[in-house]
């Protein structure tokens, strides 16, 4: 897995490069619309067909969760989960927040990640098993115990409303009790911002795999926690996560709590 690793990290990093070159003359003509507000270019797709091909060629046979749907091809064992440009709508603004994100599932189990904030250098990467590191570097969540005490990062609903009321009444009480909230624009990035101890957490609804896979793996190898909004363990596909450091089950409980009472 430490050799597969590498091969993924130099791959991830090339993807990340052509994708900051890209961002330096895109054009924001070349946007286009897979959904409200739902954003992409010829840059998440080239950037995913590069992916799809190089971890082909590092490990044969392995199929693909990826969001622009490069490819659909599904393995027993090896299934890579990719988003390729994680902050689209940053990117297209011209503003400097995005990532590459590359997750491994072994069978039902995440077994590497990588997230590559392109336009800071920063790679963040883990082995189940072998810790969190950036820039190989170990990392661990940070130390401070309380919400009063913490900053935390979210995601804005943008096509979804349906559940605006609960949402709004969840960052109505964190932003009250905490250091505040911020909106990145990219999942990956808030979740490994709080691999490192920059967030204590992080908490989004609608989410796909994609967004949180290789995510979610760095921060529980930093010493965090990851659950969804049940506390339980259907974070990847149940479109519900929250990532922190010891504060999580206090947030847990606050979202659980304004999730299900308030309509
Ligand atoms: C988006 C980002 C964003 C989150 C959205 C995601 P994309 O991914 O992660 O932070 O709020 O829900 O869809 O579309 O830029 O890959
Ligand atoms: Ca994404
Ligand atoms: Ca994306």
């Amino acid at each position: 897995m430490q050799k597969l690793l590498q091969e993924v990290i130099v791959l991830v990093k090339e993807t990340g490069e052509f994708i900051r070159q890209e961002s330096q003359k895109f054009d924001t003509d070349k946007i286009e619309y897979k959904g409200l507000n739902d954003l992409v270019s010829y840059v998440d797709k080239e950037a995913e067909k590069r992916l799809v091909e190089g971890l082909s060629a590092i490990l044969p046979g392995s199929g693909f969760v990826a969001e622009e749907g490069t490819s659909n091809k599904r393995s027993d064992i090896y299934n890579w989960i990719i988003d390729p440009l994680d902050g689209t709508t940053n990117f297209t603004h011209g503003l400097p927040v995005f990532a590459v994100s590359v997750a491994l599932m072994k069978r039902n189990e995440l077994a590497l990640g990588v997230v590559y904030e392109v336009n800071r250098d920063e790679c963040f990467h883990a082995v189940k098993g072998g810790g969190a590191f950036l820039n190989h570097q170990p990392i661990k969540v940070s130390t401070i115990k309380t919400l009063d005490k913490s900053l935390l990062a979210t995601g804005f609903p943008y096509y979804n409303f349906e559940q605006m009321n609960q949402y709004l009444q969840i960052i109505n009480e964190f932003m009250q009790k905490t250091h505040g909230l911020r909106r990145m624009g990219s999942a990956a990035v808030d979740l490994v911002y709080t691999a490192c101890g920059r967030f204590e957490g992080f908490f989004e609804y609608n989410l796909n795999a994609w967004d949180v896979a290789a995510g979610a793996l760095i921060v529980r190898e930093a010493g965090g926690f990851v659950s969804d909004f049940k506390g339980g363990e259907d974070f990847l596909f149940g479109r519900e996560i929250i990532a922190g450091n010891a504060v999580q089950p206090e947030m847990l409980k606050v979202i659980q709590h304004l999730w299900n009472n308030s309509k």
